[in-house]
């Protein structure tokens, strides 16, 4: 199968961790389809760590935890695809979950089958308790080979953590997308953390396999199961929005969306923004050179990013990482537009669909701290130069 865009759906992991049950998954699903997130794309909904027994049966067979699941696992499956999603699931390449639950180490063949058999769509496969003797990316590739012998599409959704190198060795295993970070929190300082960190591994996401940055903040306000205090602000979650979808990174929401907010339902679906995300090209972003501050160095909190769009449009983002407002320069000779070339850009703010202009040199704007503008810019001849 080519996972040819960046997969979008829900995991239930930064709402509830270990609190999940058949009622609140089949809620969610219901919740998927009423909130139009499912229209807007978001169709795999995947179920995390902690669904199962502590141990095998005698077999060597996972068990599901009846006491959460008490319809079992194919009855769940069965009602996810009814509403038209695909559905996920969780193991791990090591001897045990990260929440202590058996791993797949082993037992790979076996599990492959049976997450078949339920009907499982994507299987997230974790990192933890692996065997130091063991190799990770074989066991990437094991799992990844045992799920295709089963005949089912299941997209595998490594999730390493970007150790050992993930980067470099995980398209080829065959999975279609890879965690290149430790877990998100609820919090600025984690979405900002692994935004810095992913700018060295741009050339490594793209069709066939995507960088996932992580499942997404946006919406929990302080009220999922990884968060400290009072969340993030709309500002940052809208900027850490924006970023996951210049970077064509895969979208897994993590909030209750039995509970969602206007204004995260705005985001989450804002058409402009799944548009430059999923992108069937799914460009890495041009990085404009940095800034000056005030002191003449260069300003690494203020990141200004061009993606070529297919189609012949770009997308523009510029991000304010800092803690202060700033102003922000697009010089446009920067990214290759020369003064006397007679070609400008057309700016169009993908958050309140207003046309900001034309510009072929320099626009400048202020913008205040954690927020970020993005613009679809169409490249037009603006009469300059010598046309
Ligand atoms: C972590 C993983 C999280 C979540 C958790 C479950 O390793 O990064 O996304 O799956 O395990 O225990």
């Amino acid at each position: 199968m080519l996972i040819d865009r960046p997969p979008m759906g829900w995991n239930s992991w930064n709402t509830f961790t270990n609190k999940i049950n058949d009622q609140t998954i089949r809620e969610t699903a219901d919740a998927m389809v009423e909130q139009g997130l499912a229209e807007a794309g978001y169709n795999y909904l995947v179920i995390d760590d902690s669904w199962s027994e502590r141990e095998r049966d005698q077999d060597g067979n996972l068990v599901v935890c009846r006491a959460k699941f008490p319809h079992g696992m194919k009855s769940l499956a069965d009602y996810v695809h009814s509403k038209g999603l695909k559905f996920g699931m969780y193991s791990c390449a090591g001897v045990r979950t990260c929440m202590d639950y058996p791993g797949s180490f082993g037992h790979e063949f076996q599990d492959a089958r049976y997450f078949a058999d339920i009907g499982v769509d994507f299987l997230k496969y974790d990192y933890c308790y692996k065997p130091s003797q063991a190799d990770g990316p074989m066991l990437y590739n094991r799992m990844s080979i045992a799920l295709k012998s089963t005949g089912r599409d299941i997209l595998l959704s490594a999730c390493s953590w970007g150790r050992d190198n993930t980067p470099q060795w995980v398209r080829s295993t065959g999975a279609g997308m890879f965690r290149s970070t430790s877990d998100i929190t609820d919090t600025y300082t984690s979405i900002r953390d692994i935004a810095f960190s992913q700018l060295d591994n741009l050339p490594y996401s793209a069709p066939g396999c995507f960088n996932d940055l992580d499942m997404l903040v946006v919406g929990l306000n302080g009220n999922g199961s990884i968060g400290f205090g009072q969340g993030c602000t709309e500002v940052e979650y809208r900027q850490h929005f924006a970023f996951w979808c210049m970077l064509s990174a895969p979208l897994m929401l993590g909030l209750d969306v039995r509970n969602i907010t206007k204004e995260a339902r705005d985001l989450l679906v804002n058409s402009e923004l799944l548009e430059i995300d999923q992108d069937p090209e799914a460009r890495p972003p041009y990085m404009h050179r940095l800034q000056f501050n005030r002191d003449g160095f260069g300003d690494e909190n203020v990141r200004i990013m061009f993606k070529h769009l297919s189609g012949g449009d770009y997308a523009v983002g510029i991000f304010n990482f800092g803690d202060e407002d700033t102003g922000a320069n697009v010089r446009f000779y920067d990214i290759g537009i020369d003064p006397m070339c007679g070609y400008g850009f057309e700016l169009t703010d993908v958050f309140t669909g207003e046309n900001v202009g034309t510009y072929h040199e320099i626009y400048t704007m202020k913008i205040a701290a954690h927020d970020c503008r993005v613009y679809r810019a169409k490249l037009v001849q603006c009469g300059h130069g010598g046309l």
